[in-house]
């Protein structure tokens, strides 16, 4: 049976407007990439993972990452750490942030993260992760969603008994990227596993992992009975991939409309870390963009070697100067950003580093 792509879904009372929800990714996910996914049709995006000890301690940085705008609704924040106290006191500040969900990490695979009992580790110790829900759902009246790992080694099932533990904990949906942690991302993602998870629990499973296509969306959503699927690298400099999953729009984005693209990111994206953050953060994106045989190589490689991202942008428009036009109508359906933020809400001011 085919799926609507644009039927909407539900965590608990939060209506999700379509069933394409965008990945959260470390150093990716800024609010460009989440208010991009949107317009391209995600029904729900995500910040990326956030140290809960970031936020216990006040960091500025960590703190940034609490930033939600008016136009992101309904987004979800996710933290990572191992403390269940913690995890509840940086939950409070998420849902004070302005945040529809909290999302937690049960996934990351990566050493800096596992080592301190974070992340996919917890998938290992599945008391704690349970408690962490229990702690968080206790403390926030915000749904507690979790993003976890099929198991720590390759060919573990182990995410089909802790995620019904996860729900009984008070989770009130789950995400499975069927992979191992040791596998990081190489091979496959066994939906077979998402199949099985589906049928253990009566909370909203999303599919995560090698969503590429419409077909493929298809397919999942089909074959498993997720609630929706989640995009994540095919999303990168890429939107329009999320176009074409959710609506079928097979069209390729002209010229124009790639540089305006590229040029609205780089200009959001210095007013939310900053020129000095933003012109290192930035370069990885000049790739994504450009690739897939949309500019010339050398293009690629010249920008990157610019130092300001106001060079980029001047020599992006250069490039392709009907671009302009595009980006004008984009930036004046912004929302002011004194307006929509509602960091003042929180219990500390971000600057005064509590
Ligand atoms: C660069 C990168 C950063 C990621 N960061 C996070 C993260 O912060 N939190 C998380 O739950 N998953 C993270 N992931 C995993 C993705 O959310 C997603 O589950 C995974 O990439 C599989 O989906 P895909 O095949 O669509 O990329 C990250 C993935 C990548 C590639």
């Amino acid at each position: 049976m085919q799926v609507n792509l644009r039927d909407s879904w539900w965590i608990r009372e939060i209506e999700i407007p379509t069933r394409l929800v965008l990945a959260p990714m470390a150093g990716v996910s800024v609010q460009a990439f989440r208010r991009q996914g949107r317009r391209f049709g995600a029904g729900l995006v995500c910040s990326e993972m956030v140290s809960c000890a970031g936020i216990e301690h006040r960091n500025e940085r960590t703190l940034g990452y609490l930033r939600v705008g008016g136009d992101e609704h309904p987004l979800a924040i996710q933290s990572f750490g191992s403390e269940p106290a913690v995890m509840a006191e940086a939950a409070r500040m998420v849902e004070a942030a302005g945040a529809d969900l909290v999302d937690v990490n049960f996934g990351c695979p990566v050493r800096k993260v596992t080592k301190t009992g974070a992340g996919a580790t917890l998938l290992d110790d599945p008391g704690r992760a349970c408690r962490i829900v229990e702690a968080i759902a206790e403390a926030v009246s915000i749904p507690v969603s979790v993003k976890m790992r099929r198991g720590l080694e390759d060919g573990s099932r182990v995410c089909l008994e802790v995620g019904p533990r996860l729900v009984e904990a008070g989770a009130s949906a789950l995400t499975l990227h069927p992979r191992s942690a040791k596998q990081m991302y190489p091979g496959e993602a066994d939906h077979s596993l998402t199949t099985e998870l589906v049928s253990l629990v009566d909370v909203p499973i999303v599919a995560s992992g090698d969503i590429t296509s419409r077909a493929r969306a298809q397919t999942v959503l089909a074959t498993t009975g997720a609630a929706a699927v989640m995009v994540g690298r095919g999303a990168q400099g890429n939107p329009w991939a999320l176009r074409e999953i959710v609506d079928g729009d097979v069209s390729e984005p002209t010229r124009e409309e790639v540089a305006a693209e590229l040029i609205l990111f780089v200009r959001e994206t210095v007013r939310e870390l900053g020129e000095r953050r933003a012109s290192g953060f930035l370069k990885k994106f000049y790739g994504w963009y450009l690739g897939r045989g949309r500019f010339p190589r050398p293009f690629k490689q010249e920008l990157v070697q610019l130092e300001t991202t106001d060079e980029v942008v001047t020599r992006v428009f250069a490039a392709a100067p009907d671009a302009a036009e595009i980006v004008e109508r984009l930036e004046a359906e912004l929302p002011d950003p004194g307006a929509e933020i509602l960091l003042d809400r929180m219990p500390i001011s971000i600057y005064g580093g509590g």
